[in-house]
C-alpha cells in the first residue's frame, strides 16, 4: 500500500531558476524567499519519499494554445525540460514513475475523468522549479506530472480540481507499490502578469487560502473561476494546483513550515510543507 506522507506547495516564478543558477539564495532580494525552504528540505531528507506527484500548469512548452487539455497525466520513464525563453538554465531530465502514472490514469478514467495520457511530455518551469526548490541537488524522488489547464479559458472549476486531487489520492492508496509519496502543488499565489491589473496582489486572500490548506482544504472551492481570478489575478488562478494537491492528501495534515513573501517578480510567493497528521 502506497501512502501520501506530505503535501508541498510553492510558487514557480521563472526568475527563481536564474537566482539558483547564479547562487543568489543569500542575496537580500532572494533570502526571504529561499529561507522558507530550509525546514521543508530537512523534513524531506528525513522522510525520503519515493515518488512526487506534481500538480502544475504548462505555460506553452508542451501544450500550446492550439491544443490545451484540461487535465493531462505523464506516463513516461523520463520528462525532459527545454528552453522556454525565460533565459533560465535547462535542467537535466526528471525520472518518471510509469507504474504509478498508469495506476492513476486507470483510476481517473474509471472515475469518469476524461484525461489525456502522455507517454512523452516536456516539463516547464512550473514542474522543474518546485522540484529544484525542494531537492536542490536534484536528489529527489521519481515523479508523476499532473498538468491542469490554468492558462486558457475555459478552466476547470476549483470544485473539479478538488475532485481530481481526491481521485489521485484514491489511486495512490490503492496502488500496490509499498512507497512513500508526496504531492506538490505548483504556482500562485496572487499575481497578474498583464492587462489593466498587472502587478495585482491580494495578501489577505492569500493568507486565508494558506490557512485553509491546513484545516479547511476545500474552502477555496466555494468560489467560481471568475471569482477566484478576481481575488487572485489571471495567473493567481494557478492556486488550482495547490487545491488539487491538497485534496489528494489525507484530510488531517499538520504544518511543517510555511512562508509568504511579497513580491518576487510580479508574484506573491508562497510555500507550504504539510505532513500527514
Ligand atoms: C511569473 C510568475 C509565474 O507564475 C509565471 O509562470 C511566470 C512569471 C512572474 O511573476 O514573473
Ligand atoms: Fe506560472
Amino acid at each position: 500500500m502506497a501512502r501520501i506522507i506530505g503535501a508541498l506547495a510553492t510558487s514557480h516564478i521563472p526568475a527563481i531558476g536564474g537566482a539558483i543558477a547564479k547562487g543568489l539564495e543569500q542575496d537580500p532580494y532572494w533570502k526571504p524567499f529561499f529561507d522558507g525552504f530550509g525546514p521543508a528540505r530537512d523534513w524531506l531528507r528525513q522522510e525520503k519519499p519515493d515518488v512526487a506527484i506534481i500538480f502544475y500548469n504548462d505555460h506553452g512548452l508542451n501544450f500550446f494554445l492550439d491544443k490545451m487539455p484540461t487535465f493531462a497525466i505523464g506516463a513516461a520513464p523520463e520528462y525532459r525540460n527545454d528552453d522556454e525563453g525565460w533565459g533560465i538554465p535547462t535542467l537535466p531530465p526528471f525520472k518518471g514513475a510509469p507504474d504509478l502514472s498508469w495506476a492513476i490514469i486507470n483510476h481517473l478514467v474509471e472515475q469518469e475523468f476524461d484525461i489525456v495520457s502522455c507517454q512523452e511530455m516536456l516539463v516547464d518551469h512550473a514542474f522543474t522549479l518546485p522540484y529544484k526548490l525542494f531537492w536542490p541537488k536534484g536528489e529527489g524522488p521519481l515523479t508523476v506530472p499532473v498538468c491542469i489547464n490554468t492558462v486558457q479559458f475555459p478552466l476547470p472549476s476549483a470544485k473539479r480540481c478538488v475532485a481530481l486531487g481526491r481521485a489521485v489520492g484514491e489511486a495512490v492508496a490503492a496502488w500496490d507499490g509499498d512507497k512513500k509519496v508526496v504531492v506538490i502543488g505548483s504556482g500562485g499565489l496572487s499575481h497578474q502578469l498583464d492587462g489593466q491589473r498587472a502587478g495585482f496582489i491580494n495578501k489577505p486572500f492569500d493568507l486565508k487560502f494558506m490557512q485553509s490548506m491546513i484545516d479547511e482544504p476545500e474552502w477555496a472551492a466555494q468560489y467560481s473561476i471568475r471569482e477566484l481570478v478576481e481575488k487572485t489575478g489571471t495567473q493567481g488562478i494557478e492556486l488550482l494546483n495547490w487545491l488539487a494537491a491538497r485534496a489528494a492528501a489525507p484530510r488531517r495534515m499538520r504544518k511543517v513550515h510555511s512562508n509568504y513573501h511579497i513580491p518576487i517578480s510580479n508574484t506573491a510567493a508562497g510555500m507550504m510543507a504539510l505532513e500527514a497528521a
